[in-house]
């Protein structure tokens, strides 16, 4: 049994599942470079990183020693929301933390230049935070796409995008997004904004597959649900004898994405690649696409750029972009 692959719009094949590396503000560097280690030990071979989550350094670290040979890795990372007007400084930055030549993705964190400090309260708001722009945005892109002329990135992606947003950038591009990385659980599955992208060629990345257990307290709220606590997927894996967490991972390849579940721990690490080798039934799909709750469970408040505003300014759920 392998874990699936999947074919980019340039033919080029990306492991059907990563390892996510956002220790949640709560796993060392060094934890979450184990984490990389064991995962490249269990097979492993995509591995998704930020300069954000502050451990590239470390993880550089293991690709360095790692037996595994390049061209059978496929590395992302992405800019983060301060470097915008400084994309290729980023990257360089990034390759050098990550001791590599080249990344085989680089994504535009979030389609905003607003930024916070690690460990942001949900109420804090940077003065300068602006709203979505498409001109600002293309800018943006235009340096990455400088990057893929430059061979220090083979692809391109969109993070956190939304179809509107989407729409007023993606006709100017030079180069299209090959991936765009989103929120997809069970009770996050956002159907509509998957087949907009099915349309336009651009592969689902899904973070937080598992409700992320245990994000920071500032992506917390008390309307928040949970898919591995879903009695649906209890019922699901309680049959396959296996824990509800690798009936969200099996949900997610038997839809098409490539789910990215961050781990520090070797057993977790393994059953979520085991899992990924495993599809659903017609008729257990049937029953997860029921559980939907279309609870997002990040918001990204603290990247609003108004007072009293509400996090639903930055996902566009009437198709209008908030100004
Ligand atoms: N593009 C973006 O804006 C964005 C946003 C958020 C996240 N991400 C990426 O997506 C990755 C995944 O998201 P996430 O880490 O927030 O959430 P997640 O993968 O849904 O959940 C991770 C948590 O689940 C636990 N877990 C993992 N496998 C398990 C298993 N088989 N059984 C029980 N518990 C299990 C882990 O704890 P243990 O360590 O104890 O196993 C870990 O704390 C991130 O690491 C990051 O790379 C990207």
């Amino acid at each position: 049994m392998t874990a699936p692959s999947r074919t980019l719009a340039t033919g080029a094949q990306m492991p059907g599942i990563g390892l996510g590396t956002f220790g949640s503000d709560h796993v060392s560097p060094a934890a979450v470079a184990d984490a990389v280690r064991i995962g490249l030990d269990l097979g492993y071979r995509h591995i998704d990183c930020a300069s954000v989550y502050g451990n590239e350094a470390e993880i550089g670290k293991v690709f360095a020693t790692t037996t595994v040979a390049r061209e059978e890795l496929w590395v992302s990372s992405k800019v983060w929301n301060d470097s915008h007007h400084a994309v290729a400084t980023s990257c360089e930055q990034t390759l050098r933390d990550l001791q590599l030549d080249y990344l085989d993705n680089f994504l535009v964190h979030w389609p905003f230049p607003n930024s916070h400090g690690a460990h942001a309260d949900v109420d804090e708001r940077n003065p300068n935070a602006v709203a979505f722009n498409s001109e600002a945005y293309l800018n943006t892109w235009g340096q990455m796409e400088a990057l893929v002329e430059r061979g220090l990135v083979r692809h391109i992606g969109t993070s956190n995008m939304t179809p509107a947003k989407s729409d007023a950038v993606l006709e100017y591009m030079t180069i299209a997004p090959s991936v765009n990385e989103m929120e997809l659980h069970p009770h996050f599955q956002q159907p509509d904004f998957l087949a907009y992208l099915q349309e336009r060629s651009i592969e689902p990345i899904g973070f937080c597959p598992l409700g992320s257990p245990n994000r920071p307290e500032r992506d917390r709220t008390a309307d928040d649900s949970s898919p591995t606590q879903d009695p649906t997927v209890i019922a699901i894996a309680d049959d396959r004898g296996v824990h509800p967490a690798s009936v969200c991972i099996m949900w997610a390849v038997s839809n098409g994405h490539t789910p990215i579940p961050f781990s520090t721990s070797q057993h977790n690490l393994a059953a979520n690649l085991h899992a990924a080798s495993i599809t659903l039934t017609s008729d257990e799909l049937a029953q997860l696409r029921a559980a939907d709750q279309n609870c997002r469970l990040i918001k990204g408040q603290v990247f609003l750029w108004k007072d009293g505003q509400d996090w639903t300014d930055l996902w566009d759920l009437d198709g209008i972009i908030a100004q």
